[in-house]
């Protein structure tokens, strides 16, 4: 391994990969590079100092160019958690050409508890690409990243607008962490190889009761919470206007976590980064200017 490695970031155009590039280059551990299906997104970063290569894990030539000469690798999970098996192509696409580039240590970001028997339609992708790791001859660190705090963007502003929250997971709980957090363990996972599997999660598990208390709390909201079945909770979701596969997966989340599927809460941050994550209700808070916007 040279003494300065060169690091590459796929997916560094997205919300995540651009936070960990940032992070990388404030560590100024080795040469950095920034990889995305579209590096004319990635300006900012080149001005910041980072290097940029196109990666498109549909492209098979793409990996095999941009993954040349580099030690270390940071496999960002794809976004389309909707059609079933399109993720494992391409996260398996992109550790069969890190095998072929002999990239000395590959870091991915999986999901929690994503092995058979998950309640989650996409944790196939993220178990075989775990798997695929495990098979090749890879040093590999798997970051399995509980859901993020940002994820309740999507859901406030109807929150907000009704004063009611429906939820189908029961007491299950869930400690979700801010996607900076996980932005700074996996750089410092690119940084130190460590090897194994890291459960990140924020630092206050809790019941979505006790979260969308939290969160009518820092919003100053009145805020009903109501307990459904997951058959109710399809039903108001598609009567809300949603399309049926978002509200399925909706649906199958709440399973997942009345089935205790995401019930940890871990030092994992704190051990990789040196810094504690951020609590949940600051991260809360920080969600405002994204929220009036
Ligand atoms: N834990 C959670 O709660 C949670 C929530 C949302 C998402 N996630 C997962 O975490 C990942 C990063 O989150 P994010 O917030 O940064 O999401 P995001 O902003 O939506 O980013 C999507 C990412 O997918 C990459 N991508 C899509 N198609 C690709 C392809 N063919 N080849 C290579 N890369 C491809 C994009 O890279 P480029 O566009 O730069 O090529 C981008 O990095 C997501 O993709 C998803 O797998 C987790």
């Amino acid at each position: 391994m040279a003494a300065s490695p060169t690091f590459l970031v796929t997916g560094a155009s997205g919300q995540l990969g651009r936070r960990v590039v940032e992070h990388l280059l404030a560590t100024r551990a080795g040469t950095i590079i920034a990889a995305s299906r579209d590096p004319a997104k990635l300006a900012a970063l080149a001005a910041k100092g980072a290097q940029t290569r196109r990666i498109d894990f549909d492209d098979a030539a793409s990996l095999d160019a941009a993954l040349k000469g580099v030690d270390r690798l940071l496999i960002i999970s794809t976004d389309d958690v909707l059609t079933p098996g399109r993720r494992l192509r391409q996260q398996t696409a992109a550790v069969e050409a890190a095998a072929r580039a002999k990239v000395g240590h590959v870091v991915y970001t999986s999901m929690p508890h994503p092995e058979p028997g998950s309640l989650i339609p996409f944790a196939p992708d993220h178990y075989g690409t775990e798997q695929a790791l495990a098979k090749s001859a890879l040093p590999h660190t798997i970051l399995r990243v509980s859901w993020y705090v940002e994820n309740l963007l999507r859901a406030l502003p109807s929150v907000f607008a009704s004063g009611k929250w429906y939820s189908a997971a029961g007491e299950g709980k869930l400690a979700n962490i801010a996607r900076d957090d996980v932005a700074r363990a996996a750089a410092s996972a690119l940084v130190k190889a460590p090897g194994g599997v890291f459960n990140l999660t924020g630092p206050d598990l809790l019941t979505t009761r006790q979260i969308a208390a939290l969160v009518a709390e820092v919003f100053d909201k009145k805020i009903e919470f109501i307990s459904v079945n997951d058959e109710q909770l399809l039903a108001g979701l598609l009567a809300a206007g949603l399309p049926k596969p978002i509200a399925e997966l909706t649906v199958a989340f709440d399973a997942n976590t009345r089935a205790g599927k995401v019930d940890l809460v871990t030092d994992a941050v704190e051990k990789l980064t040196g810094q504690k994550p951020i609590r949940l209700r600051d991260a809360i808070a920080a969600l405002k200017p994204a929220l009036s916007a």
